[in-house]
């Protein structure tokens, strides 16, 4: 399983619990080396198999690198989970310009296609793959639209859940499930890139259930729908937010 973003937060969750569901992770992280390495080490700790693989999901040369490097080291693919993604500060989109909105995108919307891209050229039966399974990290942001924060962010989950639904059908064939979850309102460093460390719990109070989610609890639907366990589930989302 090759998981981007596996340094921190959501990622790391999910790479700690793919490998105690039996799976070699590759752990792919942008800056964070140590943390990255860290959660590898985590992981032989208990037994498990796993490489850190460094990798700008905005450069297209770095995510071809980064997918081969995942076959020399861990041999064929069978899941990936397109975690990888960014936001600015929170501004009203009539502040927002254009070299913002293209880094943004440039990460959140292509890197995640080229991703998925890479994987299908593995995985589709039309390329004697033997399939696999793609998740998808979009965000409860792409049906509230986030608005006086991030607009520029929740258009870019919008275009996941859009590119999850359409792959889905193109490749449903082909041996290869697509599906998203979309998180709520997760304890993880994205908030302070935002401007707000304390942003979940100042939020807490409009999630139903009066609280924040953790990474591991985003982590375990991620791995429902990359398993087995999910086998006729394609095409849909899972909300992980708490009732929101
Ligand atoms: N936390 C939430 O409340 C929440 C809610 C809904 C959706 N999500 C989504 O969940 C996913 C993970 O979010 P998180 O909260 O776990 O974020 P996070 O803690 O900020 O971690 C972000 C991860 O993305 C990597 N990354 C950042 N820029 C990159 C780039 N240019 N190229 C490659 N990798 C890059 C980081 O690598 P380095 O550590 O090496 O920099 C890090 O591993 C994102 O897609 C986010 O939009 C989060």
């Amino acid at each position: 399983m090759l998981i981007t973003g596996a340094s921190r937060g959501i990622g790391a969750a999910t790479a700690l619990l793919a490998a105690e569901a039996g799976y070699a992770v590759a752990v792919h992280y942008h800056r964070q080396e140590a943390a990255a390495a860290k959660v590898v080490s985590a992981i032989h700790g208990k037994g498990g198999r796993a490489v850190a693989i460094q990798a700008d999901i905005s450069r297209e040369s770095d995510i071809v690198r980064l997918f081969s490097e995942t076959d020399r080291l861990l041999g064929k693919l069978t899941s990936l989970v397109n975690n990888a993604g960014v936001l600015e500060r929170q501004m009203r989109l009539e502040e927002l310009d254009a070299a913002r909105l293209q880094r943004l995108f440039t990460v959140n919307v292509i890197g995640q296609m080229l991703c998925a891209r890479e994987a299908v050229r593995r995985m589709s039966v039309r390329h004697g793959g033997l399939g696999g399974t793609i998740v998808n990290v979009s965000s409860v942001a792409a049906r509230t639209g986030a608005p006086g924060e991030y607009v520029d962010y929740a258009a870019s989950k919008g275009a996941i859940d859009t590119l999850t639904v359409g792959l889905a059908r193109e490749v449903a064939g082909e041996g290869i499930r697509v599906n998203a979850v979309r998180p709520g309102f997760i304890y993880t460093d994205i908030h302070a890139t935002g401007g707000e460390p304390g942003r979940v719990d100042r939020l807490r109070d409009r999630i139903p259930m009066r609280r924040g989610g953790t990474a591991r609890e985003v982590a375990e639907a991620i791995l429902w729908l990359a398993s087995e366990k999910s086998s006729y589930t394609s095409g849909t989302f899972l909300e992980v937010a708490g009732g929101r």
